[in-house]
């Protein structure tokens, strides 16, 4: 199991420190949402920052694209070399050709899913992407409450994934807490997104830590 914490959490005045103390505790990953305040109703980080960030770090970035106009937001984080960059197909009309375009660039793509959208509708394009990112939120705010409808979808998204013989990681993002981290880990997920679990912590290592817990 694999563990991103999610900055939008974060103290955005200790920047800085906050990402160094995420680092020493050992994430795996760094998950940082892009939104646009029209796919939903916030706004944060743009290029600028995100590479300000990339320039104090080693954790591999996982950048998360909560935007309407994909392919115009996609150029502006490619340079940015993340290690995945995912876009909601609630918002592309050619996801399969974005995907192809990222992979072109060296850049690993993934597909994210909306609470209410079923996991059947990638099904046909699972081999185009190395990541599906499933919201167990509806996106915009870190802190929401987790759905547990996801469960029933990491379900069916392995088997989908097992029987294709895919690689490709299953990751889940919101309300991610020690309560049902290996509950979704039993299903199927692969990597654990969590924000106000680790963030409003004061032990960052544990907080990890209580996230890859074997059941
Ligand atoms: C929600 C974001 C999440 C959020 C998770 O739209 O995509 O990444 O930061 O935060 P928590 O873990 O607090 O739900
Ligand atoms: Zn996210």
């Amino acid at each position: 199991m694999y563990v991103a914490p999610s900055i939008l959490s974060a103290n955005f005045l200790k920047l800085e420190e906050e990402i160094k103390a995420i680092e020493k505790a050992e994430a795996d990953l760094l998950h940082i949402d892009v939104m646009d305040g029209h796919f939903v109703p916030n706004l944060t980080f743009g290029p600028c920052v995100i590479e300000r960030i990339s320039s104090i770090t080693k954790i591999p970035l996982d950048i998360h694209l909560m935007v309407n106009d994909v392919s115009k937001f996609v150029n502006l984080f490619i340079p940015l070399k993340p290690k995945f960059l995912t876009f909601h197909l609630e918002a592309e009309n050619h996801p399969m050709r974005l995907c192809e375009y990222i992979r072109s660039q060296g850049i690993h793509p993934g597909i994210v899913l909306n609470p209410h959208t079923p996991v059947d509708s990638i099904k046909h394009i699972l081999e185009f992407v190395d990541i599906v990112l499933l919201m167990s939120v509806n996106p915009g705010f870190g802190g929401q409450q987790f759905l547990p409808l996801i469960y029933e979808k990491i379900k069916e998204l392995r088997e989908m994934i097992d029987k294709k013989n895919a690689k490709v990681f299953i990751e889940v993002d919101g309300g991610i807490n020690g309560l049902n981290a290996s509950d979704l880990e039993a299903c199927g997920a692969d990597i654990l997104v969590a924000g106000n679990h680790i963030f409003s912590s004061n032990d960052y290592a544990s907080a990890i830590k209580s996230l890859k817990l074997e059941f």
